[in-house]
Formats: C-alpha cells, structure tokens, sequence
C-alpha cells in the first residue's frame, strides 16, 4: 500500500493517507515525492470479506462494492465466509498474503480479527469496518454502516404501529390500551450491531412494557436469552415453537413479536403457523417485524403475513464504502459523520452512518419497486431474479 500510495498519491496527500491508516498525528502536509508517478488503479487491489451467502443483504453487497470498485478500475478480491469464523479469517489472512491494498470487511464474529488485523496495520493497508463494526482492535481506520440504533428505534416503532398502538403518524391510538402480549427476538451477539438494534427497540417498547401495555408472557427479556446465534432462521424457530408450547398453550392471545431480521422473521412465522395462527395477519397472525428487505419477506408482507421491515439500501453503503476505500488510496482522511457512538472496545472508530426506512406493505412501490431496488415480478414471486 505504501508503495503504491506514494506513487498514486500528491505529496502532501500522502502523509494525511498515513496519519489516517496509522492512527499517526497530524501528518504533515509535506510527504514524500512519489519515484514513479501515477500508478495504474489496476494495480490496487481491494479485498472484500463477506460474512454470508446465506442471506440476500451480503451477496447484493459484495456484488455492489465489486461492481463500483472495478467500475473504477480496481481489482477485487470478493470473498464469502460460510459464516465460519476460521474461514473468514483465513480469506483475510490470504488476502493480506496476496498483496491486497484495502480490506473492507464485514465481520461474522465482531472479535475475532484482532490478528488479522495487526498484519494488516504491520503493511499500512487500511480496513474499513463494513456494516459490522470490528471490535477489540486498533486497527481498525474506518466503519460505514447504518444508523444501527435507530434501526433498532424503526422495529419498535413498525411492532406498535403493526399491532394498532401507534398510527402511522407515530401517534398513540387511544383505544388501544392492551394489555398486549408480545415476544422478542434479538440477533447474533457476537455481531455489535445486535445489541444496537435491541437497545434501539427497547428504548421504544420498555415504556409500554412498564405501564402495563405490553407484557413479555415468557418472562423472557434480557439480550442473551433473547438473542440468536448467527442470525440463525432454524433456531429461531425453534426458540419461537418452545416459546408457543411454555407460554401459549394454554389458549393466551400473542399480538406481536419484534424480530431484528428478515430470515428471523421467517423462521417465526414458520413457528407460528405450525400452531394453527394466521396463515395471515389478517386471520389472526401475530404482528411479526424484520430488517433488510430480503425479497421472501417482502412478498410476505405484500401478501399480508408479515408486517414490516427495515429497508436498507445496500447500494448506498457499497457506495460509501467505495467512497471511502478511494479517500484512502488518494491519501485523503475519509469523511466522517459520527466520531462518537462507535467505541470498539480499545478506541472510537469514526464512521459514516446511512439512514434507513421502514416497510410495511403499501411502501414496498414507492420504496422497494421504484428505486429498482426489487422488480413488481420479484415482489409477486418471492424470489431474486
Ligand atoms: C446487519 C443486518 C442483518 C444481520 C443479519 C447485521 O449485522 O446489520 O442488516 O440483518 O446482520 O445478516
């Protein structure tokens, strides 16, 4: 990277490149002179480790950033965890191995690139945080991602409003006084934005569950229980089928429960069904909320199943990775939003946060279809074509 930095960059733009990836002071503005000129963008290579193939999200992600990278004229090495850790970090490691220049990485295990990350630093190749903020490291120069806590805010918010609490103005309805029995969910807890998410919704439904208009049967309320080992749709099934037969049984009306993902959202769904509910809102289903616009969920609350989700468009964080990958290879401090929410443990990483909308069913034209972001045909279907 230094190499070919010096070459690509202005002198001066070059010590900011190395104060900012180095965590170094103010650079001076006078840097070395690069010994060969321009360098060819198709000898930068960026390295681009995804955690998942599993959900829709990541494979639009990684083909985002790869598109826009190579539209530039970089090179890219895009790989896909499985959602094992040692194989992420071998990509990584053999990323570094291969010469890359930039590493954009969204992280299974938040925790787990401490090493990685030190050779990294140890040949000044930047690595942005993608989505996913990566933990217990300095090195660590930048995070793009979205406004995670205020997702967490939308699922609270789009649960009440499903369940006829809130209007769509956001305002409380006055005769819907409950009390309401609902159930949570959270995501996987070694991904930081899980427990941005929850905090986000709890800051919403945590008022109502103290007055007495909403009321968590089980019992069951605290982050560790409640969350969801890799995001997993199977054992959130399965927790949401053990909930149905130890709380439910007994015949007590389930209004809502806050799901922090799409595939969670389904394995619910499934559990729920399997007992006789629904099959849609409309038939009784319990209100059931979501994030990421995958396109099964969306035709499911097109088709009125499922109630909500948290629209975030993967196009604009590739983009600002992209964005941000580029002010580093031209020696330039990458534009910040946030330089405080994001502590990893050992420092505050500045990051970019994009906002993001929520779905419910007559927003899938104007947002979803629209901004081609999925075709009417997808919607009616289910499926990505
Ligand atoms: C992402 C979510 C996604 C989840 C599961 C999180 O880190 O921010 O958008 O739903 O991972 O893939």
């Amino acid at each position: 990277m230094r190499r070919k930095i010096t070459m690509a960059a202005t002198a001066g733009a070059l010590a900011l490149s190395l104060a900012a990836c180095g965590g170094g002071g103010a650079g001076s503005t006078e840097g070395e002179e690069g010994a060969g000129g321009e360098v060819d963008a198709s000898d930068i290579t960026v390295g681009v480790a995804m955690p998942t193939e599993t959900s829709e999200r990541w494979i639009a992600d990684g083909n985002a950033v790869k598109d826009g990278l190579e539209a530039l004229g970089y090179q890219v090495d895009l790989q896909y965890a499985g959602d094992d850790i040692p194989t992420q970090t071998q990509q990584i490691d053999q990323m570094i191995t291969s010469g890359a220049d930039v590493l954009i990485i969204a992280s299974i295990d938040g925790t787990a690139l401490t090493s990685q990350l030190e050779n990294a630093a140890a040949q000044d190749i930047p690595v942005i945080a993608y989505d996913r903020l990566i933990r217990d490291s300095e090195n660590v120069d930048f995070y793009v991602t979205f406004d995670n806590f205020a997702v967490g805010v939308a699922q609270g918010t789009a649960l009440l409003r499903g369940m006829g609490i809130l209007d769509a103005a956001g305002t409380r309805v006055a005769d819907a006084a409950g009390p309401f029995n609902i159930e949570l969910f959270a995501g996987s807890p070694d991904d930081n934005n899980a427990g941005f998410f929850f905090e986000g919704a709890m800051s919403v439904l945590q008022p109502l569950i103290d007055d007495g208009t909403l009321v968590v049967k089980s019992g069951q309320t605290d982050f560790d229980t409640v969350a969801t080992l890799r995001w997993s749709q199977e054992a959130a099934q399965s927790r949401m089928e053990n909930l149905l037969t130890s709380t439910y049984s007994d015949g007590s009306m389930l209004a809502g429960v806050l799901s922090p993902f799409d595939g969670i959202s389904r394995g619910i769904i499934t559990a729920l069904q399997g007992v006789g509910m629904g099959p849609d809102i409309e038939a009784g289903l319990p209100i059931v909320t979501g994030q990421d616009a995958e396109i099964a969920s969306v035709k499911l609350i097109n088709d009125g199943v499922q109630s909500s989700t948290i629209f975030k468009d993967t196009r604009k964080l590739a983009e600002q990775s992209i964005t941000v990958a580029q002010a580093f290879i031209d020696g330039e401090e990458p534009e910040a939003n946030d330089t405080e929410t994001y502590d990893n443990g050992i420092k505050v990483v500045p990051s970019y946060l994009l906002t993001v909308d929520t779905v419910f069913a007559e927003d899938i034209a104007p947002l979803l279809v629209d901004s081609e972001y999925w075709t009417a045909d997808e919607v009616a279907s289910g499926v990505a074509e």
